[in-house]
């Protein structure tokens, strides 16, 4: 039996790379359950580590803070939004909270590309690797085949395709909010900042970065809590919640089966094991199911906001 250096026993597997099959898998029978794929020690499959988890609740908080609040601002016309803002002290109050929200999000951000560069030099690599290697964020030509692929699945005309590491719904996510900060932070800063950001742009620019930030603004919260929602909870693979950028884990069976790529990829390196933990405690989980629902709740209840706003009290 393959062994690694701390004595544990590896999965060993041959998988065909063209296609993501696993073509033969002969785990050790004490450590694998063969055709489910999981580990009988119950250990889970480590997807997100520890400073993502932590970001991405960061990310949430913030966003749904400066959506509540800068839609508040949006509709003030409107005698619910001054209902809401008078809750949170007044529209000045509520500007408050937006900026501070803001600060909170650009320090997210901000930490997230610094956790980049110090996870390249922990795994001692380039951003050649990192940029072009097989799991890379960046669009390839493979998440145009996996689109269509899927568009394919979905009418019943082929089988789902064999997803990797990132797909390319995933990956339209991550740089939505690349974009989504850039677009709305920069424009945000100039209605903070008039008068510094005035001495280099025309005075009309402020009208100009309200209506980009305002609008811009709103097609990323319809985003969020309707097309990210969907493909991340609501698809009936993950419905009605899916926990893992919280957990961090995914439970081996399930990693199998939503990218098996990648899966297949990892058995035939024989690097799966340094991938596996124990679960989170109950206590954890629990916890972070109260957290997302409470997330979920607001994001849809914000979603008929809009659709409400939209329809009967925009101007
Ligand atoms: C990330 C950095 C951001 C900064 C620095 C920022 C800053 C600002 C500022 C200074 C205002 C004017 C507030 C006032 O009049 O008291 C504003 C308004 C607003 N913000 Fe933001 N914001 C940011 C992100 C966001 C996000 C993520 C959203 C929504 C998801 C958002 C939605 C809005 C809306 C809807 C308004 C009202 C615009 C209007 O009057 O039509 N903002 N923001």
């Amino acid at each position: 039996m393959t062994r690694m250096s701390n004595n544990k026993p590896l999965l060993v597997a041959t998988g065909n790379y063209a296609t993501g099959a696993v073509v033969e898998q002969k785990p050790p029978l004490t450590e694998v359950a063969p055709r489910a794929g999981l580990a009988v020690d119950g250990r889970e499959f480590v997807r997100f580590q520890h400073l993502y988890r932590v970001l991405h609740a960061f990310m949430i908080v913030s966003f749904l803070t400066l959506a509540v609040t800068g839609l508040s601002l949006k509709f003030s016309y409107t005698p619910w939004a001054a209902k809401f803002s008078r809750l949170l002290g007044g529209f000045e109050t509520a500007g408050y909270i937006h900026r501070f929200a803001a600060v909170v999000m650009f320090g997210t951000f901000t930490a997230h590309v610094i956790g980049l560069f110090k996870q390249k030099k922990r795994n001692q690599t380039t951003w050649k690797a990192i940029l072009l290697g097989p799991n890379t964020l960046l669009p390839t030509k493979r998440d145009g085949q996996e689109f269509v692929a899927t568009v394919k699945w979905f009418i019943g005309f082929g089988p789902r395709p064999q997803y990797g590491r990132w797909t390319y719904w995933e990956k339209f996510d991550y740089f939505a909010v690349f974009w989504g900060i850039v677009v709305i932070g920069s424009t945000g800063l100039t209605l903070w900042f008039p008068v510094f950001f005035t001495r280099f742009l025309p005075g009309p620019f402020i009208n100009v970065a309200t209506i980009i930030h305002s609008d811009e603004a709103l097609l990323a919260t319809g985003f969020i809590f309707t097309v990210h929602f969907f493909n991340t909870h609501l698809r009936p693979e993950k419905f009605p919640m899916d926990t893992t950028i919280f957990t961090g884990h995914m439970p081996l069976a399930e990693f199998k089966r939503d990218k098996p790529r990648e899966y297949a990829e990892l058995v035939a390196s024989g690097t799966l094991e340094e991938h596996l933990e124990q679960p989170q405690p109950e206590i954890v989980v629990k916890a972070i199911r109260a957290f997302a629902w409470i997330a979920l709740t607001i994001g849809f209840i914000v979603v008929i906001w809009i659709i409400y706003a939209m329809l009967f009290a925009y101007r």
